[in-house]
C-alpha cells in the first residue's frame, strides 16, 4: 500500500533536555501526549484549560473500543486519516494501535509543528502529519483511509455538507465523528426528529484567547453551524454512510458534555457490518 510520506527527514534524538524545551517552546499543547524520557506535552505551567488535559483520555474511553469493533477489532493492515489532528494526540493514538499507516492534517501551521515535535520525539515509522484543508483532500494524491476521524470539526466548518462529501471520498468504510451539538435544549431533547443546523458567527481569536490550542486557526470572525443529533445522521446519510450509530456514553468519568447531550460521537460505516460484529443502534439523546 502506498504510504504518501511528506515527514521531516529523521532527526538527531532529542536529549531530555532539549525535548522538554522544545515542548516548552511550542506548549501549550491541546493533546496530553506522553513522549519519552517520561515526559508529556501536557505543561501545566503553561496550560489555559482543563480540557488540554482531558481532551484525548475522555474521547479514548467514550468511543475507542467502539471504533475498533466498527474495524473489526484492529487496526493491523488500516489506513487512518485523523481530519483536523492539532498536535496529533489521536494520530498517535492509531499509529501505537497499530495502524498500518497514519495521515494527520491540520490547516493550521503551528499544530503541524507541535504534531512534527511528537512525530520525532515518538519515532513511529507509520504516521505522518501534513498541513492540509480538508477542502484539498484529495484521493489519487493522498489515497483512501479505511478509517477516517473526524473528531471537533463538524460544528466549526463553513461549508459542513461540501466538506463531508470531501471525507467521503477519500473514505472506504469507518467514519468516527465526534462534535459539539446545538446549545438550544428543547432541540436537542424535543425536535430531535428534524435536522436542523444553528448558525453562530464566532468572533476573532488572538494569541491570549483561553482556549487558543483549538482556535489559533481563525485569527478573523468566522461563521460556524452546530447540528443536532439528527442533521449528523442526515448529513452521514446524504455523504454516503449507511449504517451510523450514536454512541452512549457508558463509561464514568467523561467530559460533562456527554452525557448531557451537547457533545456526542458517531460512528458510520460504508460497507455493512458483519451481522455477528454488528453492535444495537443507539439512535437519540442518551
Ligand atoms: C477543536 S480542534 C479539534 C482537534 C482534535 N481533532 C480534537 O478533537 O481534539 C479543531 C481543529 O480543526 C482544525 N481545522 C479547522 N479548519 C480546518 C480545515 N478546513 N482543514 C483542516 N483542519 C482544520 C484547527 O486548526 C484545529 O486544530
Amino acid at each position: 500500500m502506498k504510504h504518501f510520506q511528506t515527514s521531516i527527514p529523521r532527526a538527531r534524538r532529542k536529549s531530555k533536555a532539549e525535548l522538554q524545551a522544545a515542548v516548552e517552546r511550542l506548549a501549550p499543547f491541546h493533546h496530553a501526549i506522553d513522549l519519552p524520557y517520561g515526559l508529556s506535552t501536557y505543561v501545566p505551567t503553561a496550560s489555559r484549560q482543563n480540557r488540554e488535559r482531558t481532551r484525548m483520555q475522555t474521547l479514548l474511553d467514550h468511543a475507542w473500543p467502539s471504533i475498533l469493533d466498527a474495524c473489526g477489532g484492529s487496526l493491523a493492515g488500516k489506513r487512518v486519516l485523523d481530519v483536523a489532528c492539532n498536535c496529533g494526540g489521536f494520530s498517535v493514538h492509531a499509529a501505537r494501535a497499530g495502524a498500518d499507516y497514519v495521515l494527520g492534517i491540520d490547516i493550521e501551521p503551528h499544530y503541524i509543528e507541535q504534531a512534527n515535535l511528537v512525530k520525532e520525539a515518538v519515532d513511529l515509522d507509520n504516521l505522518d502529519f501534513q498541513r492540509l484543508d480538508l477542502m484539498d483532500l484529495d484521493r489519487s494524491e493522498h489515497g483512501m483511509f479505511d478509517l477516517v476521524l473526524f473528531f471537533g470539526i463538524l460544528y466549526h466548518l463553513e461549508n459542513p455538507v461540501l466538506s463531508l462529501k470531501r471525507i467521503s471520498a477519500v473514505a472506504s468504510n469507518v467514519l468516527a465523528v465526534d462534535t459539539t451539538l446545538m446549545k438550544v435544549p428543547i432541540i436537542n431533547r424535543i425536535l430531535d426528529r428534524w435536522p436542523m443546523w444553528h448558525m453562530r458567527r464566532v468572533a476573532a481569536v488572538d494569541s491570549n484567547a483561553s482556549n487558543i490550542t483549538t482556535s489559533r486557526w481563525r485569527p478573523e470572525e468566522f461563521c460556524q453551524f452546530s447540528p443536532n443529533s439528527r442533521a449528523v445522521t442526515s448529513l452521514l446519510e446524504y455523504s454516503g454512510f449507511a449504517d451510523i450509530e450514536r454512541l452512549k456514553p457508558k463509561v464514568s468519568g467523561l467530559e460533562k458534555r456527554y452525557y448531557n447531550g451537547r457533545l456526542a460521537t458517531f460512528i458510520a460505516v460504508k460497507e455493512q457490518r458483519a451481522a455477528g460484529n454488528a453492535n444495537p443502534r443507539l439512535v437519540g439523546d442518551p
